[in-house]
């Protein structure tokens, strides 16, 4: 697994003991996507952005999916291993603290899938309308990390009861979940970023 396997980009951190931010776009987005709300997440942090390597009707995405919220599972833990490597070289090859993973939508779905699969490539995880990306995922050890889930209440494509199982799992899993619901539907909002910077420094 070579560095080159992902497009992206990579903003080198502005201080010396900054945060790593891993940004992961929604469908139909791409490695510059999230790159504005980097800096206004965690000022001066490392950014490390890549494309999802699927693609849907010329989407790009982060997995398959067979229908909206109908993913192909096996697809989804290829597509996380390979992630988890890139991640992990990225890392290794800028000399990166533990990454924060950022994930809008499908984004946040192959974060989730991260922090289940191959908890050990990051620090914790900005989960911005996500939803469960394993049925049955592997046991996990998510001690010390923390998760904030940020939901949109009147969200068209991802059922309320599906973002409070995703916590419930990953509360079990040992990590420290923040979940908050907002009045508000699938798109990002101002409110989501400094529900985000607020988290972030805390
Ligand atoms: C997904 O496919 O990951 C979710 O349905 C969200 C989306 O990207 O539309």
């Amino acid at each position: 697994m070579t560095t080159a396997d992902f497009i992206h980009r990579f903003q080198p951190a502005e201080t010396r003991d900054a945060a790593a931010l891993l940004l992961l776009h929604g469908t139909g987005g791409d490695e510059n996507d999230l790159l504005p709300i980097g800096p206004m997440i965690a000022p001066g942090a490392a950014l490390l952005s890549p494309r999802g390597k699927v693609l849907e009707g010329g989407m790009p995405r982060f997995f398959r999916r067979l229908a909206e919220g109908v993913f192909d599972h096996a697809d989804v833990e290829r597509r996380t291993e390979e992630l988890a490597d890139f991640t992990a070289a990225m890392r290794a090859q800028h000399d990166l603290p533990l990454p924060v993973a950022v994930g809008f939508s499908n984004g946040a779905n192959i974060a989730a899938a991260l922090l289940h699969l191959r908890p050990e490539v990051l620090g914790g995880a900005i989960l911005f309308r996500a939803m469960v990306p394993l049925p049955y995922p592997p046991r996990a050890d998510l001690s010390g990390k923390r998760v904030l889930i940020v939901s949109g209440a009147m969200d068209p494509i991802i059922p309320a009861e599906n973002a409070a199982a995703l916590a419930d799992s990953l509360r079990s899993a040992g990590a420290d979940v923040r979940h908050e619901i907002l009045p508000t539907g699938h798109g990002l909002t101002r409110t989501d970023i400094d529900i985000a910077r607020e988290w972030m420094q805390a």
